[in-house]
């Protein structure tokens, strides 16, 4: 699409009249109203910068297991990320995924996933992965980001991009079911800030802790100072950066 509100709201609602089918993939090259976590907005530059939005059908997903789609979607971003990367001979451990799914190069966002997923009963029935990643631009107002152009210096092409991340996708979408345990084992291995303390807010009150893992749940397991375990979820836990 030359121009849309949000992809994410264009493929829910074309999803809803039938017209999507499993692996459809909307992309944009100007949002006018595109959506991030938590309510706030996402601004991709327009023509530069990479949005898109891929609906999955899962056939069998359980509710219970739906963040493995969310740690799918964060490997894929990754991995493609780590092409370009690699193409250059940048260092790939920069790249990590910022629980529950910012992808970051050292402490700067590069890309950041919404996703939306329709619960009937006890399944997943649709999930509308939303990707924006920071291609071709290189200002920001007011956040800490980067992007390939910064990172590589070099410019990239949007729908090649988005041919590789459809490739990486299906390969992570394609374990879902078959092996989570490797699912798991990747996105643990990627965590950002994985056992080195950080500063977050819990309940609204600032710790230190380091990240061990996350929970079948996807909520991040934290060791605080002073040798606590526990495991939480967005809605009380935040890193501070
Ligand atoms: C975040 O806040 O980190 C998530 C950002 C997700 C942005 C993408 S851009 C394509 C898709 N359409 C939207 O409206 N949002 C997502």
């Amino acid at each position: 699409l030359a121009s849309v509100d949000s992809t994410n709201r264009y493929a829910a609602e074309a999803l809803t009249r039938g017209e999507l089918s499993h692996g459809a993939v909307i992309m944009a090259q100007e949002q006018t109203a595109g959506r991030g976590q938590r309510g706030r907005t996402w601004q991709g530059a327009t023509g530069l910068d990479l949005m898109a939005s891929i609906v999955l059908l899962p056939e069998r997903m359980r509710a219970v297991a739906q963040f493995t789609l969310a740690k799918a979607a964060a490997l894929a971003v990754r991995d493609l990320v780590a092409d370009v990367f690699r193409s250059e001979d940048l260092d790939v451990a920069r790249i990590r995924i910022k629980w529950p799914n910012d992808i970051l190069v050292d402490r700067h966002k590069l890309a950041g996933i919404l996703i939306a997923n329709e619960i009937k009963g006890e399944h997943v029935r649709s999930s509308i992965v939303g990707i924006g990643i920071n291609v071709n631009s290189s200002t920001w107002e007011g956040v800490d980001a980067t992007s390939l152009l910064l990172e590589t210096r070099r410019g990239q092409d949007l729908h090649l991009l988005l041919s590789r991340l459809c490739m990486h996708m299906d390969h992570w979408w394609g374990l879902t079911g078959k092996d989570d345990a490797a699912i798991a084992a990747a996105y643990t291995d990627a965590l950002w800030a994985k056992d080195r303390y950080t500063d977050f807010t819990l309940d609204g009150r600032r710790i230190t802790a380091r990240p061990l893992d996350v929970d079948d749940m996807g909520r991040l397991i934290i060791e605080e100072v002073g040798g606590e375990v526990a495991a939480y979820g967005l809605e009380r836990l935040r890193f501070l950066m």
